[in-house]
């Protein structure tokens, strides 16, 4: 609670970082581990077939898991997109988003023989400059019958892990926030991947993080630059009641974890910056976060999303050519509106009730909801709005939120979708200025806060679930960024907004309710300055 009040941007004074950005100490943005053996993965690019469509709305077949397939999960995910160049300087861009474009997130696979891949089970690290895998343990069929008892035979698990420096480097203090935001976005981005193959994504919570960190061979490092342990999440082709009970009872075997303990992993990890400035609230909130035991048994939502997927309907709209080309918008142009039809289908697709796909992932029960500035949406009135993203919760919102009142349904509002009007008005300027006074919260079509249950979940579930708020967050932040694209807009996530300015609009007097996120949706202007490059050129 003291480093998230400490790290909120007031409009007097932004939380603490240096304040310029030291180009001597700028990160690599890719960690290797040189030594270790690389396995290249094959750059399947995007076909018409999955639909966009075809992601929320179900129908595509389970895929067998060979190199093929492996290699289209990465590259639907945590691969490069495309490389910028301007004037003399050059940067890649990636498929999952990142706050500053700074990328802490690493990705790894532990998975058993995979045809065409690899003859072992092993634990292998994603590297998206190459688009290879390298290999960090082989684990013996024993262990790997282990880890994976009570799964389904062909289950495969994708780890993530964040290094807080390359964020803190540029952001300071608040950059463990950003860090969180970046891994629920890249959950999303697995998941859905994995969607296109026809497989299913359950985040495994029922282990704790050090087991984690020994498993990923991430827990011998050293030093400001080291990987902290995030979550595991599991692949399958179906999920099952027995499924669903595996992710909950699932741990890393302490048989297994002793048996690597013995051993050195393969290669060495890269040296990201010449130097470091130290951010000593980084390593104390990290150590207050860290999930020490499987959570209790109030923790795991009962009743899981997707229970009426919604129908989209985008046409032949290629579901990985979307997922490839999202973009965050640099510049809005102040001037397109969309269709109502197309706003209420956006807010249908992060709900968790019409998309299970995305939010049945995530085992708690949903925490978090939106604040809405509508600001060009043909046929809705401007004004600030609030979507109820669990029924459950709207009682509760009633009484928190004690600033504005109409508490109308939405015009048009399709029936199970809880969108209320709030407040009528022009907030182009308020969405403005509450963002850090980012011109792109009030030239899009709308923009909005993502206001997550706080103080009463974290205290109830232990500090560890601070991160997954904010995981909940990033993951409804994927799902706009492809709904924007797929609706001929641009979206852009926002990390920079004075929290307790949006706190006073909705008249939030505690820490029962905190805004945790921004994002803007609307017509992109692009930057003519800026040239575009393939992802992959340089492995041609
Ligand atoms: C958590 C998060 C916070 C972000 N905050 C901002 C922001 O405050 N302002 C902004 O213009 N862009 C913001 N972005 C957009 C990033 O700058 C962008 O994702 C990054 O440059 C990579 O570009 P891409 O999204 O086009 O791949 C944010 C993105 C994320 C994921």
């Amino acid at each position: 609670m003291r480093y998230h009040e400490r790290t909120k941007h007031q409009p007097h004074r932004y939380a603490r970082s240096l304040g310029y950005m030291d180009w001597a100490t700028q990160p690599d943005p890719f960690r290797r581990f040189p030594g270790a053996p690389l396995v290249s993965l094959a750059r399947v690019e995007p076909r018409p077939e999955p639909t966009y469509d075809a992601v929320f709305g179900g129908g595509i077949a389970s895929l067998p898991m060979d190199r093929a397939a492996i290699s289209q999960l990465f590259f639907d995910s945590l691969a490069l997109s495309a490389w910028k160049v301007y004037g003399p300087s050059r940067w890649s861009l990636r498929v999952n988003p990142s706050s500053g474009n700074l990328h802490p997130t690493e990705g790894y696979l532990v998975a058993g023989p995979i045809a065409g891949l690899t003859d072992q089970p092993g634990v292998f690290h994603y590297a998206p400059h190459e688009h290879a895998l390298e290999q960090r343990w082989a684990l013996d069929p024993a262990g790997w019958g282990e880890l994976r008892r009570g799964w389904p035979d062909d289950t495969l698990f994708v780890g993530l892990t964040s290094i807080y420096w390359r964020e803190a480097w540029k952001y300071g203090e608040r950059a463990f926030r950003y860090c969180q935001h970046d891994v629920g976005h890249a959950i999303a981005a697995v998941t859905i991947a994995a969607r296109l193959l026809g497989w299913s994504a359950l985040l495994l919570e029922g282990t704790p993080d050090a087991a984690l960190a020994g498993l990923l061979a991430i827990d011998r490092q050293e030093g400001i630059e080291v990987e902290h342990p995030d979550c595991m999440i599991a692949l399958v082709p179906h999920v099952t009641t027995e499924v669903v009970a595996a992710a909950r009872t699932w741990q890393v075997p302490p048989a297994v974890l002793a048996t690597l303990a013995a051993r050195a992993p393969a290669g060495t990890p890269n040296r990201l910056s010449a130097d470091h400035h130290p951010w000593e609230v980084i390593d104390t909130v990290s150590d207050a976060a860290t999930k020490q035991a499987p959570p209790g048994a109030a923790f795991w939502d009962p009743a899981p999303g997707g229970a009426t997927p919604h129908a989209p309907r985008h046409g032949p709209l290629s579901a990985r050519q979307i997922v490839r080309q999202r973009r965050s918008a640099v510049a809005m142009d102040g001037a397109t509106a969309i269709e109502r039809v197309t706003f209420y289908r956006m807010l249908q697709a992060v709900v968790p009730a019409t998309n299970g796909v995305v939010f049945g992932a995530l085992p708690w029960r949903p925490r978090v909801h939106l604040a809405l500035f509508v600001h060009r949406v043909r046929d809705l009135t401007p004004g600030l709005y609030l979507l109820v993203r669990e029924p459950r919760a709207t009682e509760w919102l009633r009484e928190a939120i004690t600033g504005p009142v109409l508490w109308e349904i939405a015009e048009g509002c399709p029936a199970g979708l809880g969108l209320y009007l709030l407040e009528r008005g022009d907030f182009r300027d308020g969405a403005r200025m509450v963002s850090c006074h980012q011109e792109i919260a009030g030239d899009g079509c709308f923009a909005l806060a993502m206001l997550a249950e706080f103080a009463g979940p974290v205290a109830e579930y232990g500090p560890w679930f601070y991160k997954r708020l904010f995981w909940e967050t990033g993951a409804l932040g994927q799902v706009l960024y492809l709904e924007a694209e797929a609706a001929g807009i641009r979206a852009t996530g926002i990390g920079c907004f004075f929290d307790d300015v949006m706190h006073k609009i909705l008249g939030i007097q505690d820490r029962r309710l905190q805004s945790l996120y921004h994002f803007t949706a609307g017509g992109p202007l692009d930057d003519p300055r800026l040239r575009t490059e393939p992802p992959y050129a340089h492995l041609e």
